[in-house]
């Protein structure tokens, strides 16, 4: 029988199920699939209508309870840091001006004093060493990561619904969708020990693997839960699949060790380092709010029409 609970693992440590409080973002990447745009705007600061990606992932965050936001920045990021601060003359503004809706937008940007964590990753190598990069801020606890361009749309926000299942389970967890098979080889592939339906209990992961070496067609996509143990495997800083240091390689190795799950969450994952996944991400997005779904339907109409249909 596979290994399913903490107490069935015998490096079982009280802290494998200590709620999680921190978020490690990672957004050093270079975002090369998005230039020109990205040249001097980062990829995570690209709106889904007004608001960046990389606030709906903070968002989706708090909404999981998370406490401490640790951001892994780059050259030419310096935006995600005035996007965050409090910018007192605009909220002056905005206040003079009695413009209530502005300021709240605005206000909501800012994160609590001594709750936002900057760290640098110098080249990136990786995602792996991005991570790695944070692992002073994160210390000895459990840890969420969030892939700001992994957006999801759902009634309860995906790092909500993972933390409410860690809470039983505890140790390690990431989101998984079901790909077609000829999509496998962009992802970090599971393979599956048990199928428990909401969940899988995980016995390997592999990244970027051929489709017909795949073990599964259950994709990881970029919401993890994971326990501080990872840093000694991610300290290796051994280059994997494309020569980067990959995050998927470390959590193989502490698969077996101590409890490893795949998480099918509910909700619409759009792959928002994609263009055309951007593109079908902002449209979504667009019609959940009430202030534009009419009109973006009417707009929808109007190209289907144009498009013959
Ligand atoms: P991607 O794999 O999409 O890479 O990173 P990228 O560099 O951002 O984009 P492309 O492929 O060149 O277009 C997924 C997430 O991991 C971060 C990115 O910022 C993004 O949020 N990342 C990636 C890092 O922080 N450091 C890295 O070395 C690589």
């Amino acid at each position: 029988m596979p290994l399913d609970r903490l107490s069935d693992f015998k490096s079982f440590k009280p802290g494998m199920n200590k709620p999680i409080r921190k978020a490690i973002f990672p957004v050093a990447g270079l975002g090369t699939r998005f230039l020109p745009a990205t040249k001097a705007i980062p990829k995570e600061m690209l709106p889904l209508v007004d608001k960046p990606l990389l606030q709906h992932a903070v968002e989706e965050a708090r909404a999981a309870g998370i406490e401490d936001m640790v951001f892994v920045t780059g050259r030419g990021k310096r935006a995600i840091e005035d996007h965050f601060d409090t910018d007192m003359e605009l909220n002056k503004t905005l206040e003079v001006r009695h413009n209530l809706e502005a300021l709240d937008a605005a206000r909501n940007t800012e994160i609590e004093p001594g709750r936002l964590f900057y760290t640098r990753q110098t080249m990136p190598l990786g995602l792996g060493h991005a991570v790695w990069c944070a692992r002073e801020m994160i210390g000895d606890d459990p840890f969420a990561v969030i892939l700001p361009d992994d957006f999801i749309l759902s009634d309860t926000p995906c790092l909500k619904q993972m933390v409410a299942h860690y809470a039983q389970v505890g140790g390690n967890m990431v989101a998984v969708v079901d790909v077609p098979r000829d999509q496998v080889k962009r992802y970090g592939i599971v393979d599956v020990a048990q199928d428990q339906g909401r969940s899988v209990v995980v016995a390997g992961v592999v990244e970027k693997p051929n489709p017909d070496q795949a073990p599964s067609t259950l994709a990881i996509i970029g919401r993890y839960i994971l326990q501080p143990d990872i840093f000694k495997h991610l300290e290796r800083h051994r280059p994997g699949a494309g020569g980067e240091i990959q995050l998927t390689d470390a959590m193989a190795q502490l698969i077996g060790l101590q409890p490893f799950h795949g998480f099918r969450f509910d909700g619409r994952r759009f792959d928002c380092g994609s263009k055309i996944g951007f593109l079908e991400a902002s449209i979504a997005h667009a019609l959940t709010r009430t202030d534009m779904a009419d009109n973006m339907r009417t707009l929808l109409r109007q190209y289907g029409r144009a498009c013959g249909q």
